[in-house]
């Protein structure tokens, strides 16, 4: 079953998913194979080291897309410690991409530059106070990032901040953290969602390039070996409770914690963090790695093969269909069976 809300029209997509940005993990394979299926996918810039590669894959989508049901977008960090913000986001303005997904930092900037050719700038949420201010900069609506999702997710329940976003403001939300199935995505349609963003389930596909390690972790995954760790970037994040990642510990130790609390060193240790935990995810992603620290959200426990991003994006609109049929149902009593 297809499924038209405001989103196909506003980013020019026939089925209101969003292929979910994913640090060292999307590739444009994904993207392509997203864009086939009419979804919107995107990838944070930050995959490419150089100018050229950012430039070169951007110009692959736009031309693969025409004519297609999907479209893609790019994910950018507008955090000040992010020290090629202003680069990619002039590569990206030069070259129009159509969709962009901020997280952390003050994305005015990018959404005045985007407005200006008629892109759309959505922005990552995990609760009202980030909301409201993106708000009034005037994005065009909210990646809203609940409880369990892959990567850094929110403090809150996404049903709970799905409705509060919905109650307050009049721009469209897309609901992101532990949709893996078409009953997920109804759940998420039925509180007034206009799409969903999906992210680990997306990993464990054909087209995702990572050791294949990675992607047996999550088939295998239950909910309990999915944790929080702020060992990575200093934020807390989800990852896979392997044995490394036990052996490293997934809470920052007593001098850590000094050091990030520290007014005189907070700024360096952060960044010295982040690049220590960069390059320890991407020894991990890597074929033939040793290390095993993998990022993956609590919707893992709901992904039961490795398999093609059509095959799942094809399931998601059979399930879609069955969860809608089973609740009208539930209008007529005489149906109502255990
Ligand atoms: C491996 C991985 C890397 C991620 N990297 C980013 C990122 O670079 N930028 C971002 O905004 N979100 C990132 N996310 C979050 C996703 O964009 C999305 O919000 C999340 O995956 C949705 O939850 P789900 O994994 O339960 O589907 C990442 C998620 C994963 C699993």
């Amino acid at each position: 079953m297809n499924i038209t809300t405001p989103i196909n029209k506003m980013l020019n997509i026939e089925f209101p998913m969003i292929m979910a940005p994913m640090f060292l993990v999307s590739n444009e394979a994904m993207m392509k194979a997203g864009i086939d299926e009419g979804l919107m996918a995107t990838f944070p810039t930050l995959n490419y080291r150089t100018k050229e590669e950012l430039v070169q894959t951007i110009k692959n989508l736009h031309t693969y897309q025409e004519g297609k049901p999907g479209s893609f977008g790019v994910n950018l960090i507008a955090q000040r410690s992010n020290p090629y913000f202003e680069k990619h986001l002039e590569i990206c303005i030069d070259h129009k991409v159509p969709f962009f997904i901020t997280s952390l930092g003050n994305p005015k900037k990018v959404i005045e530059k985007v407005h200006a050719y008629g892109g759309k700038v959505f922005c990552d949420v995990v609760n009202m106070e980030h909301a409201q201010k993106v708000y009034n900069l005037g994005c065009d609506g909210f990646i809203a990032v609940g409880q369990g999702a892959g990567g850094h997710s929110g403090p809150n329940p996404l049903q709970i901040l799905v409705r509060k976003l919905k109650n307050k403001f009049d721009i469209p939300v897309i609901a992101a953290g532990g949709v893996a199935d078409g009953w997920g995505m109804a759940s998420m349609l039925a509180l007034g969602a206009e799409a969903v963003s999906v992210g680990t389930a997306f990993i464990a596909t054909e087209e995702c390039t990572v050791n294949e390690g990675y992607k047996k972790a999550i088939v295998d995954a239950d909910m309990e070996d999915i944790v929080m760790s702020n060992k990575i970037s200093g934020s807390w994040a989800t990852v896979i409770n392997t044995a490394y990642a036990k052996k490293i510990g997934n809470k920052q130790n007593f001098m850590e914690r000094m050091l990030s609390n520290n007014s005189m060193t907070k700024k360096y240790f952060k960044m010295w963090i982040q690049v220590s935990g960069m390059k320890k995810l991407e020894k991990s992603i890597k074929p033939g790695n040793y290390k095993t620290l993998w990022i993956a959200g609590k919707s893992s426990a709901l992904v039961e093969e490795v398999e093609p991003i059509k095959t799942i994006v094809d399931r998601f609109k059979i399930e879609l269909n069955q969860a809608f049929e089973d609740l009208e149902k539930l209008k007529t009593p005489a149906n109502l069976k255990l």
